[in-house]
């Protein structure tokens, strides 16, 4: 309570490596918000939205931009590449999506410039034990990079400053001398070319900027109620997951604060999201994964192609070892299970409950990604339902199978469910309270 006002902001975070269904569950949860705010990663997020038969895929907009009556705030957390976003909102507003008066971007965000995508081709290669990260590309990490170094790094509000074509000229030198060591073929960097097109995106984008710590510290304070959208998974976050096979930012519940300026105290409820499954798209360890003939069932029947680099998603069974883990990180209050549907066809399915390793077995996620590797999931066996459920209604209107594997969820990682996903539809989906009658 904040002068007789209650403060209160919601958040929804992905607790597996990405890919939940977070655009999903933020459209439907935005009917009950008046701001939904992206506040870490940037375009290496692809978030579905399915409306009244239209798919849409979001990068850097909130997934509340549907409602003209929200606004939507990209924060200081992001990192922004101003071409892409502005691809992105010409797409939006050609398709009838009202956009100019609802979206906002901090003047504190990170600015993605041509070399970081340079770097991150370059680097890519050469991550731990010689196995590639597997990035989306989209410069992430290296404006990161440059985000914590400071000294190369450029933010949305020096772009309207005096000095921003010298600062350029400056970075440009400097990197050109850093991709040539890198091993970078073709032509340097023109400094002058970079200005000129990053002059033009700054003017077309100069409607958008704001001070957005300051506009959700006053929207809070006034009883307006706030959505964090998260990106990515927790199991990606760049302190707390499977670390080097992670993104740059703070992907689970911890990195809400840093990256949006609200305060961790004004968040009064967090919502987990897991798929009934599991999936990976990029490098690294997968306990759980399915490289056979099930993973491609789950693969073909999830269509678990990656949204922004359209890349096959690794699949396998639900990991409860890696979700409890994140649940817990994230101080989720309850859960969203998505993608309940891709499993009907299948007879049995299993959840991994622990891990061995060393001929020990332990519930505890590794905390070193070399230890990851070399567990043996132990799963425990459930039946299936084999029964089409996409049409389902009710929680109660699932078959009893489909029930039992829910609880099972709920049970492992010791929380409530209160959204289950049968489709990609508005209207596949299924809360708690409608299954009580509330
Ligand atoms: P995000 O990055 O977490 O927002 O998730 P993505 O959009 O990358 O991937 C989720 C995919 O699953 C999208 O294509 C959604 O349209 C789709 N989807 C969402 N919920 C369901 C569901 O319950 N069942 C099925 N079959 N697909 C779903
Ligand atoms: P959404 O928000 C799934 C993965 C990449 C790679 C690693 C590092 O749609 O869930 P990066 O480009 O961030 O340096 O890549 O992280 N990755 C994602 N995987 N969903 C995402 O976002 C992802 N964003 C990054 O595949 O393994
Ligand atoms: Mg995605």
């Amino acid at each position: 309570m904040i002068e007789g006002r209650t403060v209160s902001a919601t958040c929804v975070i992905g607790l597996q490596w990405g890919d939940e269904a977070k655009g999903k569950i933020v459209d439907l949860l935005t009917e009950r918000h008046d701001i939904v705010v992206r506040y870490q990663g940037g375009a290496n997020a692809g978030h579905t939205v399915v409306r009244d038969g239209q798919t849409f895929k979001l990068s850097l907009v909130p997934s509340g931009i549907f409602r003209p009556e929200v606004q939507c705030v990209i924060a200081g957390g992001v990192v922004m590449n101003p071409a892409s976003l502005l691809g992105e909102i010409d797409g939006l507003a050609g398709r009838g999506v009202r956009i100019e008066k609802n979206l906002m971007l901090s003047d504190r965000a990170h600015v993605i410039f041509p070399w970081h995508f340079e770097e991150d081709r370059l680097l890519d290669q050469q991550c731990a034990g010689g196995e590639a990260i597997g990035t989306t590309m989209r410069g992430i990490g290296p404006c990161y990079r440059d985000k914590v170094g400071r000294s190369l790094a450029v933010r949305l509000g020096d772009m309207y400053r005096p000095d921003f074509r010298t600062r350029i000229e400056l970075i440009a030198k400097a990197k050109n001398e850093i991709l040539g060591r890198l091993g970078a073929g073709g032509e340097p960097l023109d400094p002058q070319k970079i200005f000129e097109a990053y002059h033009g995106y700054a003017e077309r984008l100069r409607p958008y900027v704001a001070d957005t710590t300051a506009y959700l510290l006053d929207a809070l304070e006034a009883g307006r109620r706030v959505l964090l959208e998260g990106a990515q998974g927790a199991l990606l976050d760049i302190d707390h997951g499977t670390f080097p096979f992670v993104t740059s930012s703070n992907s689970s519940g911890v990195g809400v604060s840093a990256g949006s300026g609200v305060p961790g105290r004004y968040i009064t409820k967090m919502v987990g999201i897991v798929k009934a499954y599991t999936t990976r798209v990029g490098g690294g360890p997968f306990p759980t994964e399915q490289d056979n003939d099930i993973g491609e069932h789950i693969r073909r029947c999830g269509n678990e192609y990656g949204t922004v680099t359209r890349r096959p998603r690794r699949c396998g069974w639900f990991d409860a070892v890696a979700a409890r883990y994140t649940t817990r990180l994230s101080g989720i209050d309850t859960l969203a299970v998505m993608l309940l549907d891709v499993l009907s066809e299948l007879p049995e399915l299993k959840i991994c409950t622990a891990y061995e390793l060393d001929g020990r077995r332990i519930t505890d996620f590794p905390s070193h990604v070399d230890d990851l590797r070399r567990v043996v999931p132990i799963y425990e066996t459930l039946p299936g339902w084999q029964q089409e459920i996409r049409g389902a209604q009710r929680l109660a209107d699932l078959p009893a199978n489909a029930q039992k594997y829910l609880d099972r969820i709920s049970t492992l990682l010791a929380r409530p469910i209160e959204v289950v996903s049968v489709g990609p539809d508005r209207r596949q989906t299924m809360f708690a309270e409608q299954a009580e009658g509330t």
